[in-house]
């Protein structure tokens, strides 16, 4: 009897328990027909704590497998941690061949096998690098600056990565800052729309050609570190934070980005990972935000720094509380949260909701169902610097690179001078040409001023002479050379500048002159007579009221990537018009920073021009102009423009207003350029006092030589408004000023009255 029950039991417990089983992965995280939301309510109910706490951990991997990482401690107990479910996400793992190896890891060896985010700064480029975003934000092309986001999203993803640490949208005014290069300048708008631009460019559909943006330093105005010292204290008023710093991540936010960072630097005394005003009531509350919050590298350590925690788990606690979720190497989430959550002091719905979305785009991404979607070495080796990739990054740095000068239409050069001189250290220095934040780019892929010219001129005779030394030096020998190789040439480029190493996070500067050695070569090629250019290898705006004085044409070229040589050489010698505007503007001298165009009136403002003795009693320095050299919005063309006057038409009603304000703009050159027409607005009188002008608008608009074409601009009540320090939106009554011209100084105007 029992040799024949026990079978039966046997097959009956078989029969049961995958039929249990079954039914369970039916329903499960890994069932790809159920909606994302139910996947991840399944998953979270399967975690312990301590893996929901890794998931809110991100380590820095760099290289995990093969025979070095074996005999690294420190990268061994990262591989234990991966298989105790204790990391959610690794920066900086690189290349198809090692992302993958790691994602198996991940998914074949821990408890619930959750894939992991491989994330990256994807600044400016993966491997094919464009130019920096403040130069590609000078294009005023929106669309320019998504294509190149979209391309350096084909490349990153191709070698294994999901999640790039772009775009900075921290407006900055003041170029000691060495983040300046990161972002778009200091204007709220163009802070704006390339924020928006550069999010779609990066995230595309979500599909494997593409990555998860990360708009930074969410949202503490760290471009307004004191005195653009890197990391410094940060202290502006909400009313400033709403009208002037908040706009370009508000823009980020609406464009759909999928995950923000936090900011270093403290906002209104509190650090910015611990911030419950910015976190919580700001972004999630008030804008809504759905995606994910990353910390920076260990702020939510430096808390503890800052002052406002006194140990790890008390950092972990207030940062969690404040709404922050990912904890970018602190380490100090993966150590306590189970024990914060255990203790009751955070709830684990906070846990819970931070971890699921984290969850939740794991699942959008395809990670779930194909952890290695995204790394095939195939796919990584066609991509990389593919020729499409490389042709744009070269139009793309000729369309930033702002013509500040050319006196007597020294530019173009012809291209048929037959004899160049080069002269420069940075002319020819692939070492001095890329950036702190080039991603994998490599300085010998970089096409130098000197190889972009010899590329494009390849029956000249191309000379080159270095004259000033990497320290910023120079000798007579250097000069001796300048001058005798000055004397055989037809025409010269003179390239100054700052080198790329000096270009990025924790570099910033205090002096932003040229080196006395540069100087000194500038001087020896103007004696010789000879028409020169001085070309402006430099990350952000110099003061080159030195250079001004002496050189005929300044081109600023900024720091324009791996192309960047082609880019300078199209537009020295006429093969592309110069069409691009500075979207921040050069100070006079260092002590003169912050100067921008957006400022307030002051009670005793200084007058642009107004730069004599007899300005006394305003707000102004004694020892130099009160105007920028070169102010915001400007930059020449081989063409000219000639401007209209500005017609207003009222299109509104009284509870409503409403204007279109068109202006004529004609071509008075005599070759086909592009123009860059900027409206800005004024609101005189109003409960608070509003900016001398605030850009509105602007449009970029082709002409032939001698074509004209009216510019419509229709100012409506978001326009005319601002926020109050509550973030309120306030439209009043009363007299509004516009003005419309090529740049903020030069502009027509026009009144209108609601
Ligand atoms: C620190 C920088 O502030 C941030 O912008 C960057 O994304 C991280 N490091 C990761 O590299």
């Amino acid at each position: 009897m029992k040799r024949t029950i026990l079978p039966l039991l046997c097959l009956l417990a078989i029969f049961f328990i995958p039929s249990n089983a079954a039914a369970q992965t039916d329903y499960t995280y890994k069932n790809k027909s159920l909606p994302i939301e139910t996947r991840v309510q399944d998953l979270l109910g399967r975690m312990t704590l301590e893996e929901k706490a890794g998931q809110l951990n991100q380590l820095s991997g760099g290289v995990l497998t093969g025979p070095q990482a074996a005999n690294d401690p420190g990268q061994k107990d990262k591989l234990v941690q991966l298989r105790a479910g204790k990391v959610g996400s690794l920066l900086n793992v690189l290349g198809a061949q090692q992302t993958c190896a790691v994602q198996k890891i991940a998914v074949e060896e821990s408890r619930l096998g959750i894939p992991l985010l491989f994330a990256y700064d994807v600044i400016h480029g993966y491997k094919t690098i464009f130019p920096i975003p403040l130069a590609e934000a000078c294009t005023w092309e929106p669309a320019m600056a998504e294509k190149a986001a979209s391309i350096a999203a084909k490349e990153a993803s191709s070698a294994g990565l999901h999640w790039t640490f772009a775009p900075m949208m921290d407006l900055t005014r003041d170029p000691r800052w060495g983040r300046v290069m990161e972002g778009s300048g200091e204007d709220p708008l163009i802070n704006s729309v390339f924020a928006a631009a550069r999010v779609r460019g990066f995230q595309g559909n979500f599909d494997n050609q593409h990555l998860l943006a990360c708009v930074k330093h969410f949202g503490g105005a760290y471009g307004a570190s004191e005195a653009g010292k890197e990391y410094n204290t940060v202290d502006v008023s909400r009313y400033a934070f709403w009208n002037t710093y908040a706009p370009p991540y508000k823009a980020a936010v609406d464009a759909g980005a999928a995950t923000l960072m936090n900011g270093f630097n403290i906002f209104d005394g509190i650090p910015s990972s611990s911030n419950k005003f910015l976190v919580t009531d700001v972004l999630k509350n008030r804008w809504g935000f759905k995606g994910f919050l990353v910390s920076d590298w260990a702020s939510f350590r430096e808390i503890i720094t800052h002052g406002q925690a006194e140990d790890r788990a008390e950092a972990a606690m207030k940062a969690i509380l404040a709404g922050s979720e990912m904890d970018m190497e602190s380490r100090v989430i993966i150590e306590n949260l189970p024990q914060l959550v255990k203790d009751g002091k955070v709830p684990l719905s906070m846990v819970d909701a931070a971890v699921s979305k984290i969850l939740y785009w794991k699942f959008k991404l395809g990670l779930f169902d194909d952890p290695y979607s995204y790394c095939d070495e195939k796919k990584e080796a066609a991509t990389l610097m593919a020729p499409a990739h490389l042709d744009a990054a070269r139009d793309a740095a000729r369309k930033s690179m702002v013509l500040l000068k050319n006196d007597n239409k020294t530019l173009p050069f012809s291209k048929s001078a037959k004899n160049v001189l080069v002269a420069g250290l940075f002319a020819d220095s692939q070492d001095d040409a890329l950036d702190f934040w080039c991603a994998q780019g490599q300085a010998k892929d970089v096409v130098t001023y000197r190889k972009g010219i010899a590329n494009l001129l390849p029956k000249a005779s191309i000379s080159y002479a270095q004259g000033y030394e990497a320290n910023g030096k120079t000798t007579a020998k250097l000069l001796a050379d300048v001058n005798k190789k000055a004397g055989s040439a037809d025409v010269i480029v003179a390239v100054i500048g700052i080198t790329g190493k000096l270009a990025g996070e924790a570099r910033s500067l205090a002096d932003l002159s040229p080196a006395p050695g540069q100087m000194e070569m500038l001087r020896t090629l103007k004696a010789t007579g000879k028409p020169f250019v001085v070309v402006v290898h430099a990350s952000r705006p110099m003061v080159l009221t030195e250079v001004e004085k002496l050189a005929p044409a300044i081109l600023n070229a900024w720091i324009g990537g791996t192309r960047m040589g082609d880019g300078a050489a199209d537009i020295l010698f006429g093969d592309y018009n110069p069409s691009a505007k500075t979207v921040i503007s050069f100070p006079v001298a260092v002590g003169q920073i912050p100067v921008y165009y957006n400022a307030y009136n002051t009670g005793r403002p200084h007058r642009d021009g107004d730069e004599g003795p007899d300005d006394f009693w305003v707000s102004r320095y004694r020892d130099i102009p009160g105007s920028p050299l070169y102010p915001f919005g400007f930059g020449l063309s081989y063409t000219s423009f000639e401007y209209g006057e500005i017609a207003v038409k009222s299109i509104g009603t009284q509870t409503e207003p409403k204007y279109e304000a068109s202006i004529s703009v004609k071509n008075t050159g005599n070759r086909e350029g592009e123009e860059i027409v900027q409206f800005y607005l004024r609101d005189p009188v109003a409960s608070y006092v509003r900016p001398v002008k605030e850009l509105k608008a602007f449009d970029k608009v082709s002409l032939k030589s001698g074509e004209s074409k009216t510019v419509k601009f229709t100012v409506d009540k978001d326009m005319l408004s601002y926020f109050d320090e509550n973030g309120n939106k306030v439209l009043e009554p009363g007299k509004f000023e516009f003005f419309v011209g090529g740049n903020s100084r030069d502009v027509k105007k026009a009144e209108v009255r609601w």
